[in-house]
């Protein structure tokens, strides 16, 4: 399954009975003649199938290439086979467009981590960037601000987050697994684990600003600490003595004792945030997909939510994604092997393997697909830095174009057009070998 057969496989499944419309034959126009050469006919297969290389993988694919004499680390090989023997479809250069969270730098504390993905690491995600953060039970990632939104999904365990708007409305809420939270750009909130799970938490931050940097946020302890006392003691209005324990620098993550996972908001005579900074994604139903299946969260249905929206999608083994985005894509893999070739136009195209713990980013308007090369379930989300999640279907577009144009570039059978599916397919089950 590689990219020259992307177009037949995003197809394959696809047909829409019956495209009528005759291929014209009595065209006056000159006969369509090939201008160059075919693309190759090798189906650029995985040398290495993902989890069943015992031995040292080789760069090596048919003929081309030779084996490693000097030292070789050996499961980073493993864990890319598709850089290591690439398909002879990669060409030219593309951005590095994989990041592993296990190669970036982790930020301990008492109480949890955190480690970062940002533009410093991989220069072509720009347009957003993202955390994993760890919190044991009852642990605080504390008061805080920034002047980008903030989009969370929680991987484990149950987040309380607090927060208020400028009217001085405020919030307070506990999200499980799979759920989402949202705070737009310059709202103060903190994060905290709750003893529901005895392991505390873990979430994914995502940022719309590729140069975030989670070092750089400003910080209740920090603030305090770098104002007069004197000032202090007049806006609190209050004697300097009150501020003999405060701390005197940041204190970023720390324990404290669990909240209460049923706690509410402080009561405000102002009122409660109207439009909820969190949303239930672990409740919504996914929408079942010919080869896995998708939840979509925009503003559509989680309305505070305009800086990002994600789609959580699940593809079975063999099975792809296959399309282009209109906005830049920023991914995280969950659980599975995954596949992507990044089309950079312009001759343009490089090939990665992901395994869950990984970032992915797709500029905008790069084509690609997602394919599953593992034997179980892959699954991982895909993060936009916009209010509404889109994105444009390979075989939609052909399917949607005169069959004689689509035919004048491509040259596919009558057959073949006529099977392309008019509706957009999110995913693709695998091609049947037949
Ligand atoms: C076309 O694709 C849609 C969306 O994936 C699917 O529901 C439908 O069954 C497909 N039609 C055919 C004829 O395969
Ligand atoms: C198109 O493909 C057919 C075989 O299906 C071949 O006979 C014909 O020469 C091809 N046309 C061009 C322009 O390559
Ligand atoms: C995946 O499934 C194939 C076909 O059933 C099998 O040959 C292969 O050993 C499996 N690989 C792994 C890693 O389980
Ligand atoms: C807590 O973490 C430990 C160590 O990672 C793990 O073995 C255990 O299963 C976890 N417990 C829960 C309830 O997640």
């Amino acid at each position: 399954m590689k990219l020259v057969y992307a177009f037949a496989i995003c197809a394959a499944f696809l047909s829409t009975p019956g495209y009528s419309a005759p291929l014209s034959s009595s065209s006056s126009a000159a006969e369509p003649i090939a201008t160059v050469a075919y693309a190759s006919n090798n189906p650029n297969r995985l040398v290495y199938p993902a989890g069943e290389t015992e031995e040292a993988p080789q760069p090596i694919r048919d003929e081309l290439g030779a084996s490693i004499l000097g030292p070789q680390n050996i499961p980073i090989d493993q864990q890319n086979p598709d850089l290591l023997a690439p398909p002879t479809t990669d060409a030219g250069t593309v951005g590095n467009a994989k990041w592993p969270m296990s190669l970036s730098h982790n930020r301990l504390q008492t109480g949890g981590w955190a480690r970062q993905q940002n533009a410093a690491v991989m220069p072509m995600a720009t347009g957003m960037a993202g955390v994993n953060m760890r919190l044991e039970a009852g642990a605080v990632r504390e008061l805080h601000w920034h002047k980008t939104a903030e989009w969370a999904y929680v991987i484990s365990g149950y987040t309380q987050v607090t927060s208020i708007n400028p009217d001085g409305q405020n919030f307070l809420a506990t999200v499980g697994p799979g759920d989402l939270w949202y705070f737009p750009p310059g709202v103060p909130h903190s994060l905290q684990a709750t003893a529901q799970s005895p392991n505390g938490t873990e979430f994914l931050l995502v940022f719309n600003d590729g140069d975030f940097s989670e070092d750089s946020t400003f910080l209740l302890t920090d603030w305090m600490a770098h104002i007069p006392k004197e000032v202090l003691a007049k806006n609190f209005q209050t004697d300097v003595s009150a501020f003999d324990h405060i701390p005197g620098e940041e204190l970023y993550i720390f324990p404290a004792e669990a909240p209460s996972p049923d706690a509410t908001a402080v009561q405000n005579p102002q009122g409660q945030v109207p439009s909820a900074y969190t949303y239930a994604l672990s409740q919504v139903k996914a929408t079942p997909l010919a080869g896995g299946s998708v939840k979509i969260a925009d503003s559509s249905v989680f309305t505070i939510a305009t800086g990002i929206s994600v789609a959580e999608v699940t593809v079975e083994p063999g099975a792809m994604r296959c399309w282009h985005p209109t906005q830049d894509e920023w991914g995280y893999f969950l659980e599975g092997q995954a596949r992507i070739t990044l089309f950079a136009s312009s001759g343009n195209a490089r090939t990665y393997n992901y395994q869950p713990g990984d970032v992915s980013y797709i500029p905008a308007s790069y084509g690609h697909y997602v394919e599953n090369i593992g034997n179980t379930t892959m699954r991982f989300l895909e993060i936009f830095n916009s209010d509404r999640y889109q994105d444009i279907s390979l075989s939609q577009w052909l399917a949607l174009t005169p069959p004689e144009l689509v035919k004048a570039h491509l040259n596919l059978s009558d057959a073949v057009l006529d099977n392309l599916n008019k509706t957009k397919a999110v995913v693709v089950g695998p091609a049947s070998s037949s």
